[in-house]
């Protein structure tokens, strides 16, 4: 959740709405026609675009004016303006994999790193300073002190990156910063160059490798030092994000680029609301090609949570990161003037020195001439008050908003009572907290019993969260949407109040016209923990510059911190392995091991074939074996997920091979924990080696009697060997009838539930 309230954005739902009703077969719209691994040989593909173009649209002027991009530094595609017979043409054509409208994807915010025990690297800062983290997201604020370069030498001679636009200066932190805007389409607060107008890409660059900050804070709470996972890495911003989200076609663009450009870790903190094929999917297709290039692409699971099957970005090749708490809370005590507290939720910097002032309820204050009447000013909606009887007031409000119904109609503060919310908090523009829906009807009726109802709001505190780490409720769960037996989320990171770097033209609070202006921030989302989950990738990285984005992945999700099962129903499926643990993480012992050839695998059994994926990887000797739907149990994943059709049996048998990164000589046992149901045999259970780089491979043969509508039973394998103890959570659940047999490449789209999720509630739609 970022600064952008929920105002903004249902304007542009609405604004997208009425664009797409307008649309018509001849209006041209931006679509990429994506064709695969980049052409060898010196064939210029700006050249072959621009034919392909001209010979489909008649003429090399319309096709100049319709190519808006042509990749081709690290993948080959092109973006371009079609109309619906263009696209048809083009997707019949050979050599194009996918034509793909111009979705518009969401951006899904430091005593983080000392609550997970990572107060400081081991890796020395020359190594770190070798690491280049990508970020694809708003832009950054350039001047922000958590992007100073005291102290650190020149980039990496790797290094091919450059600084673009006006008014904006790079140095030896912020190395590179490019940006996109494929629609073309700039509101008054969007700034034509990387600069960062909203704070979400600022927030998230200082996060993954902000250095450190002393008495950072906001307004005064939380203060402290900021700083980022890895202060030594270098950062690259690839701004795809404007005030109306994230266009498609720029984020290929962007990966386009910061392949070729040399960044190691790519960091997202975006995605689509609906499940996506592979290679309909942006983030799935350019991370696939920076998986083929050496980097590992970190990203955000979405804030759709807690329904099942809400995760993005669940491509197999990629890190899928999900929310949860640290040890810090953010609270604002309510004192009313029969002595009686209430605590609520919210970051309020607000000082009322303990003053009393007037009281009201919401419904006595509507103004009529609006249009609004007591059952609408009740929760205090936006242009729904009456100044008059609201002006100098504390309002009492039945239901979360961002604030603006009370502060354009010159009240003092408001006192929202809603139980939707209850494991967050939320900053405002005037004084305010967040009750639950209980503790309201007290307030309430001592409101209705009471002459002259006064009260006041306290300052801001931060309580010790004893429940941390626990994963959120908005965090998007498992299981997969379209790939039910690879486990998603793949893990757990910090995405709750965090304090971070802010771009000081953004709104401070979630009101969007908040002109305050604040150069840290604290805001929640998976957007948060993705960055955190970059960082410690990078410390991976910086430690093994050799290790491929699947070993990174690997060492992260097997040294992960245990989560605590009792706290969440839904058990892996809202943090995968567990909670990042960066500083074991570079000693993981063993890893599972995996490249493209591993993948292509996987998408022959995912019903992709030959054809295409020779295309996707550029490599006539790409041919799948065995054509057809299959099971994704020989992925070389570090985790288990099996999963079962109603009624039927618990079968399978999941073939792994690790690598030892360990001592050279070392000898393995293996040990599961499993529900007693279960039968589980790990073939062989002893593994041993005598060199770093042997590799061992594994059965593990699950059993189990038939199941009916089990949402999920978990348990663990565990490799140990005295020193490390190399974990994978396996999990067993049922699914709908006919989901397996389905066409595995069709996105499960009906397996959405829709429920109420906590970020649209009332309007409020949060950043993820
Ligand atoms: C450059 O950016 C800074 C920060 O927004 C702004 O204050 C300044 O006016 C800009 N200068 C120009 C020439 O645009
Ligand atoms: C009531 O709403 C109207 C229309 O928005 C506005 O012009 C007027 O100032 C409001 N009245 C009060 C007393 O707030
Ligand atoms: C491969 O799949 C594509 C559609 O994805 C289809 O057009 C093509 O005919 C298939 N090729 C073979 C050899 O089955
Ligand atoms: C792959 O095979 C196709 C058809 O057999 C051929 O046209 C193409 O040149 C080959 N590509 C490469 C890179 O060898
Ligand atoms: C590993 O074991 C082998 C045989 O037992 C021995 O020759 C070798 O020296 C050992 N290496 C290390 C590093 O301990």
């Amino acid at each position: 959740m970022a600064n952008s309230s929920g105002l903004h954005y249902l304007l542009y739902a609405l604004l997208v709405a009425a664009f797409v009703l307008n649309c018509h077969g001849h209006e041209r719209k931006v679509h990429v026609v994506y064709m695969g691994e980049r052409p060898r040989g010196d064939t210029s593909a700006q050249y072959s675009h621009h034919s392909m173009l001209a010979n489909v649209l008649g003429s090399t002027t319309s096709a100049k004016d319709a190519l808006i991009y042509s990749y081709g530094r690290s993948f080959n595609g092109f973006a371009a303006k079609l109309t619906d017979e263009d696209v048809a043409r083009f997707s019949e054509m050979e050599g194009v994999v996918s034509v793909i409208p111009n979705h518009i994807l969401k951006l899904h915010t430091t005593r983080s790193w000392d609550f997970m025990g990572f107060s400081r690297g081991k890796v020395g800062a020359s190594q770190e300073g070798d690491v280049i983290i990508g970020l694809l997201d708003t832009g950054i604020w350039p001047e922000a002190e958590s992007f100073h370069d005291q102290g650190l030498s020149a980039p990496p001679a790797k290094w091919k990156g450059i600084c673009q636009g006006a008014n904006f200066t790079c140095n030896n932190k912020l190395i590179g910063a490019r940006y996109y805007n494929s629609e073309n389409f700039y509101d008054t607060t969007d700034i034509e160059s990387p600069r960062d107008s909203e704070g979400h890409g600022t927030h998230t660059s200082s996060t993954a490798a902000g250095r450190e900050v002393p008495h950072a804070s906001y307004f005064g709470l939380a203060e402290g030092t900021a700083r980022g996972g890895v202060p030594n890495a270098r950062i690259a911003m690839y701004k795809v994000c404007w005030s109306f989200g994230c266009a498609l076609a720029d984020i290929l663009a962007a990966f386009d680029d910061a392949i070729a450009d040399g960044v190691d870790i790519l960091s997202l903190s975006l995605g689509s609301d609906e499940p996506l094929q592979y290679f309909e999917d942006p983030i799935a297709i350019g991370s696939f090609h920076a998986m083929k290039n050496g980097i590992l692409t970190s990203n955000s699971a979405g804030n759709s949570g807690p329904s099942p099957y809400t995760v993005s970005n669940y491509a197999p090749w990629t890190l899928t990161v999900a929310a949860s708490s640290i040890d810090r809370k953010f609270v604002a005590q309510v004192v009313l003037g029969n002595g009686k507290a209430y605590t609520g939720l919210s970051i309020n910097s607000f000082k009322l020195f303990g003053t009393s002032y007037p009281l009201i309820w919401g419904g006595d204050a509507a103004n009529y001439s609006a249009g609004a009447d007591p059952d609408i000013a009740r929760s205090c909606a936006t242009g729904a008050m009456n100044s008059y009887k609201v002006a100098g007031k504390i309002v009492f409000c039945e239901a979360l908003w961002d604030g603006s119904g009370i502060l354009l109609a010159n009240g003092l503060g408001t006192i929202m009572a809603d139980s939707s919310i209850t494991d967050f908090s939320f900053n405002y523009p005037l004084p305010a907290t967040l009750i639950s829906t209980e503790d309201g009807l007290q307030i309430l009726d001592y409101i209705k019993t009471t002459e002259n109802p006064i009260a006041t709001i306290l300052v801001g505190e931060t309580w010790k969260d004893v429940m941390a780490p626990s994963v959120v409720s908005f965090s998007s769960r498992g299981p997969n949407p379209i790939t039910p037996d690879i486990l998603k989320p793949d893990l757990t990171a910090p995405g709750v109040d965090i304090l971070a770097a802010w771009s000081p033209v953004a709104p401070p609070s979630v009101y969007f016209a908040d002109t305050r202006s604040v150069d840290f921030n604290i805001i929640s989302g998976t957007s948060m923990s993705c960055p955190h989950a970059s960082a410690a990738a990078a410390y991976v990285k910086a430690a093994h510059s050799n290790w491929s984005p699947a070993a990174i992945k690997s060492a992260l999700m097997t040294t992960a911190y245990v989560m605590d099962s009792r706290k969440h129903a839904d058990l892996e499926f809202a943090y995968g392995s567990g909670h990042i643990n960066p500083a074991q993480a570079i000693e993981p012992g063993l890893v599972y091991d995996a490249y493209e050839v591993d993948y292509i695998n996987f998408l022959c059994q995912q019903g992709y074939n030959s054809t295409n994926l020779r295309m996707v990887t550029g490599d006539n000797s790409s041919v799948c074996n065995n054509e057809g739907p299959g099971r994704a149990w020989d992925l070389n994943y570090p985790s288990f997920s099996l999963a079962v059709e109603d009624g039927q049996q618990i079968q399978a048998v999941f073939t792994r091979t690790v690598t030892n990164v360990g001592s050279p000589n070392s000898t393995y046992t293996a040990r599961m924990y499993m529900p007693a149901s279960v039968s589980v045999v790990i073939e062989p259970s002893v593994l041993s080696f005598s060199k770093i780089g042997e590799q061992k491979s594994f059965k593990v043969k699950v059993y189990g009697p038939k199941i009916m509508q089990q949402p999920i039973m978990s348990g663990a394998i565990s490799w140990e060997d005295g020193i490390h103890a190399v974990r994978s959570p396996l999990v067993i659940y049922n699914i709908l009838p006919g989901f397996l047999s389905s066409s595995f490449s069709t996105p499960q789209k009906n397996l959405q539930f829709n429920g109420p999720s906590m970020y649209t509630k009332n309007g409020i739609i949060g950043r993820n």
